[in-house]
């Protein structure tokens, strides 16, 4: 009997605790899991509620991305830096890499805002199942890890709100064009250079509201596609690729916002047309080492701001246009390993002052030119495949602005003293591997 009275009393001790574990439940916010009364985590599990482990999230939108980053950890192989021993516990903001912001919809919120993995040398199979399971995610860099796969975004349209600057330079990413990218409607900074991906980059990501798009040194092999004007880009890098056919006419579009563009490398062929000319807030255009011929057209003097033109290794011919010569802006004229035959006095002081360069070239007189059994080979193969040589033989002599930047107006004549020091390019910078 008394053994009886004793389980009774028992049974309702623990009962009474665990009403009070319940009741202490309830009290807590609804953003803490489980039970943190240090009574009833004394109690063995069945009667302490289901959740053992004490919980509790400054936010539920944090709550709501914990499970993302945990189970993203155990799919990460390499982390030479032990960065994701940080990655413990409920506060997420205090995460190596990972920051916290109030999310523009709502201003007393804490989310995960943004995740900046710049050098960390992670490897990981896929960021998929990770990045697009982020909602307010506004900035994600990764530059210099090890991620791999190719079905990385596949649902990333979950992020077109927030995600404005996507970096995940120098991985191993590859496959196609990832097209979730194309959902990304507030997306500005898209930088996927130093990767392996393919096949074509889609036309509509020129219409996206970009200031950077960095796609150098992968493998994209495409006809460069008709709208590349239409981009709003700064600075596009579409270095070291496979990239064929002709520069589009379509680039003088891009002249309200257009900086610096690279070309650089890609089998590019074709002549330049004159509608280059219009980018007039232009410093910086490189489309050394492809296929391109022709003249350079008279309009590229009117690029007024320009600093650097590399037109290197190509098979340009014809005259240096003096007009470009008289550019104030210039700094650096690359014109080697091409099949120029003419300079003028301006552009010859631009040989002595060391601006440009013309060696390798079919100048009579300058020296390092190609042999003259090489240059009339040359001309005799291009007149035999292509006797129209450009397909609007005219335009090269068009001049769609006034010169004023040459002439005068109230900058005055132009004294050597005028050229300013030229920076360092964004763009070119991007021809590195590692952000620095
Ligand atoms: C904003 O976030 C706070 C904190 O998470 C939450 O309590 C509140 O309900 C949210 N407001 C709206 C309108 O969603
Ligand atoms: C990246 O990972 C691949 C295997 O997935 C490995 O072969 C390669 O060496 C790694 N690269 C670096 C820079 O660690
Ligand atoms: C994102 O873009 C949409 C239009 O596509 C716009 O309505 C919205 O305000 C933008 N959001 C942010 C945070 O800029
Ligand atoms: C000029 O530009 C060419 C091509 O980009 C580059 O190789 C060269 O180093 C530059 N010269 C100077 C003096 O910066
Ligand atoms: C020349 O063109 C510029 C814009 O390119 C303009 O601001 C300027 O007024 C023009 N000057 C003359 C004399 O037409």
């Amino acid at each position: 009997m008394a053994y009886t009275i004793a389980t009774i009393a028992l049974f309702t001790l623990l009962l009474l605790s665990c009403l009070l574990c319940s009741s202490a439940k309830s009290n807590t916010r609804e953003l803490a899991i489980g039970i943190d009364d240090a009574k009833c985590v004394t109690r063995p599990r069945p009667y302490c509620g289901r959740s053992p482990s004490p919980m509790k999230f400054a936010d539920k939108r944090l709550k709501q991305v914990y499970p993302v980053i945990q189970a993203f950890k155990k799919r990460i192989t390499r982390d030479p830096q032990g960065v994701t021993k940080t990655w413990v516990g409920t506060n997420i903001c205090k995460y190596k890499g990972f920051y916290c912001d109030a999310p523009p919809d709502n201003k007393s919120a804490i989310a995960l805002a943004s995740a900046d993995f710049n050098g960390f040398r992670l490897a990981a199979p896929t960021l998929k199942g990770f990045i697009d399971k982020l909602p307010d995610l506004a900035l994600f860099h990764a530059n210099s890890n090890n991620f791999s796969g190719n079905d990385i975004f596949a649902e990333l349209d979950n992020l077109q709100h927030y995600l404005y600057e996507f970096d995940v330079s120098n991985n191993n990413l590859a496959g196609q064009f990832p097209p979730a990218f194309l959902m990304l409607n507030n997306i500005t900074f898209l930088d996927i250079r130093y990767n392996q991906f393919s096949g074509p980059v889609p036309p509509q990501i020129f219409a996206k509201p970009l200031d950077v798009l960095f796609l150098n040194n992968n493998n994209f092999d495409q006809f460069l596609p008709e709208n590349l004007g239409s981009t709003t880009a700064l600075y596009v890098t579409l270095a070291n690729n496979h990239f064929s056919g002709p520069i589009p006419r379509s680039i003088g579009q891009a002249a309200p916002t257009l900086l610096e563009i690279l070309f650089l490398n890609n089998r590019l062929s074709g002549c330049l047309p004159y509608e280059i000319g219009y980018l007039n807030r232009l410093t910086l255009f490189d489309a050394g080492l492809n296929q391109l011929t022709g003249p350079i057209p008279f309009s590229f003097a009117c690029l007024e701001k320009i600093e650097r033109l590399n037109l290197a290794g190509n098979k340009f011919y014809g005259a240096v246009p003096e007009l470009l010569c008289l550019v104030k802006s210039l700094t650096n004229l690359s014109l080697s390993d091409n099949y120029f035959t003419f300079v003028g006095p301006f552009c010859m002081a631009l040989v002595n002052r060391g601006v440009l360069d013309l060696r390798n070239n079919c100048v009579p007189g300058l020296p390092f030119q190609r042999s003259a059994l090489e240059c009339a080979e040359f001309f005799f193969y291009r007149f035999l495949e292509h006797p129209k040589f450009c397909d609007h033989p005219f335009w090269f002599a068009y001049i769609p602005c006034n010169l004023t930047h040459i002439w005068g107006g109230e900058r005055g004549s132009g004294a050597v003293t005028d050229r300013p020091v030229t920076a360092k390019s964004p763009s070119y910078a991007a021809l590195e591997k590692h952000r620095t």
